[in-house]
């Protein structure tokens, strides 16, 4: 891309203003407001705007409101002439990229048709939950891993001699794997259950190991209820762990997930800032801006 310009969302302010630094690109900022029934108004003031539009807005809680900008964003830079590369640090409904019980919506399909009609050529996020997520886009798109700075962080920060890292599932195997591989640690993987009405958690170690003294340190793409981490907090903890961490991509946080992780052990959280949280130690803004760097 040679002539382009990064359109600042209003739930992305800070990874914006990041990138336009970084890409000597001119930040455009968007005035927004919520009508008194709900509604989203967007107004971008400027006519001019280049041939692209690096349009960052994560789809962060509350999700509905986030999405409902970022199509009105879109919309409206397509109608002042601009081709749309929407940049969503956190992408919602993504968790859904498949029908678990028959009739179940299909979330992330609908959300990449939306994106796409909303005049989105171009798409990039972060730690997409799953990769077959992507394959609803018809459009190119990407999911760039955050995975190898939250383990540079922990390497700066954190005593890693002794540490073990562990997927809480199995579909974070390949995400620990990369952490561990980075932080030069050893790895497990834990098998977890949800009950699909009940929500209801289980989880194991798949394989015996001695976990006494070890500092472990748990690899997942998002956190939410905080259900996940503290079952498998609560497991390895009565395996003698000497301390439990927690590396996210994404914390979402809802309700009480932080006390609920606390009381199972966790002592410390490490994520980033694609939602932007006290717990955001580490900028996925360097990141996105080479991606779109190469373009
Ligand atoms: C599930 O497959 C995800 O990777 C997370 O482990 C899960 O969505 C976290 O949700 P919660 O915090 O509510 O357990």
């Amino acid at each position: 891309m040679d002539d382009f310009c990064v359109v600042s969302g209003p739930s992305s302010k800070g990874i914006a203003k990041k990138m336009a630094e970084e890409l000597r690109a001119r930040l455009i900022d968007v005035e927004y407001k919520t009508f008194p029934d709900g509604e989203n108004y967007v107004r971008i003031e400027e006519q001019w705007i280049a041939k692209y539009s690096v349009l960052v807005q994560s789809t962060s809680p509350p999700q509905d409101k986030n999405l409902m900008q970022l199509f009105l964003i879109s919309d409206l830079l397509r109608d002042l002439g601009s081709k749309v590369v929407a940049v969503v640090p956190y992408l919602a409904y993504a968790r859904q990229h498949r029908m678990y019980l028959n009739g179940e919506a299909i979330s992330i399909k609908t959300v990449a048709r939306l994106l796409e009609a909303s005049g989105v050529v171009r798409f990039l996020t972060v730690d997409i939950h799953n990769v077959e997520g992507l394959g609803y886009f018809t459009i190119p798109a990407n999911s760039i891993s955050a995975v190898p700075i939250l383990a540079e962080y922990f390497k700066n920060n954190f005593d890693v001699s002794n540490m073990i890292a562990v997927a809480p599932d199995e579909g974070a195997k390949v995400r620990v794997e990369t952490f561990s591989m980075r932080v030069g640690c050893e790895y497990l993987v834990m098998e977890k259950t949800r009950d699909r009405i009940s929500g209801v958690i289980r989880s194991q170690l798949k394989s015996q190991a001695d976990l006494k003294g070890k500092d472990i340190v748990i690899v997942d793409d998002l956190i939410s209820t905080g259900g996940s981490i503290a079952e498998a907090s609560k497991i390895l903890t009565s395996l003698g762990a000497a301390s439990i961490s927690v590396a996210c991509t994404h914390a979402i946080l809802a309700n009480n997930a932080v006390a609920k992780m606390k009381e199972s052990g966790v002592k410390d959280i490490v994520a980033t800032d694609t939602i932007q949280t006290e717990y955001s130690k580490v900028s996925v803004g360097h990141l996105l801006s080479d991606f779109i760097r190469r373009l």
